[in-house]
């Protein structure tokens, strides 16, 4: 695991974003694993402004997103599709077809995790997987006692997560926060070639430390990134500083 410490979070976006450009401007058919959240959003913003300033070109890339909440409709202000709209895709020059998420609101969800997993695997694979994590030590909605051999598939959020989503983006109100959602699996995440893990603030700092020093458990399903040969970790020293 290469470990980069930053002095905040502009740092970490930065120092994410010089790693994204630079393998979009040697590969731009690069198919990108992208996550929501808060943290991700300094990334996007650097991302959107060297598309405005400096024309790096985004027309070849693919992407596919980690997740997508179960019941939300894709305009739904709080979908995850909507963020990466507003966040990324309406700012950078990326065609509709070449951005990918889950669809939530499939009538079959079953048959819709099967589907995202053929896609991303018949793209030919992700080449770099960017991932936040979550204070419990999710990646994706892969919650805690996740299966780490499991591809995309249908969870059920655990009650810290829905409390964390709803305090960041549902003017926290629990009740408005989906209680299922869609996300590749561990499996599908490792299957990247690269891992890049951003995180930022003091309240990532026990999860950032058991990432880096404890033994892999599905408790803390962030641990298996320890397994994988390519993982790049951008951390500010707040989230470093118990490491
Ligand atoms: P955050 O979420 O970036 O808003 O902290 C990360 C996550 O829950 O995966």
């Amino acid at each position: 695991m290469n470990i980069f410490i930053t002095d905040g979070y502009d740092e970490m976006a930065e120092t994410a974003v010089d790693i994204l450009i630079d393998s979009i401007e040697t590969n731009r058919f690069l198919k990108l694993g992208l996550p929501t959240g808060k943290t991700p959003e300094g990334v996007y913003k650097l991302l959107a402004r060297a598309h405005k300033n400096c024309g790096v070109d985004f027309s070849k890339l693919t992407t596919f997103n980690l997740d997508e909440y179960v019941g939300l409709d894709i305009n739904h202000p709080q979908s995850y599709n909507r963020f990466m709209k507003e966040n990324l895709f309406s700012k950078i020059n990326i065609p509709e077809k070449n951005y990918h998420l889950p669809n939530g609101c499939a009538k079959d969800l079953e048959e819709e995790c099967l589907r995202y997993e053929k896609l991303i695997r018949e793209s030919g694979g992700i080449d770099i997987q960017l991932l936040g994590i979550g204070g419990n030590g999710h990646i994706g909605f892969n919650e805690p006692s996740t299966c780490f051999s499991r591809g995309t598939h249908k969870v059920k959020l655990t009650k810290e997560t829905i409390a964390s989503n709803a305090e960041k983006f549902f003017d926290g109100d629990i009740d408005r926060v989906p209680k299922e959602a869609i996300t590749m699996g561990i499996k599908s995440i490792l299957d990247a070639k690269k891992i890049i893990l951003i995180a930022s603030g003091i309240e990532k700092a026990k999860v950032i430390e058991a990432l880096v020093n404890k033994p892999i458990t599905s408790r803390i399903p962030a641990t298996i990134l320890q397994r994988h040969a390519n993982v790049i970790l951008i951390i500010d020293k707040a989230a470093a500083s118990l490491i």
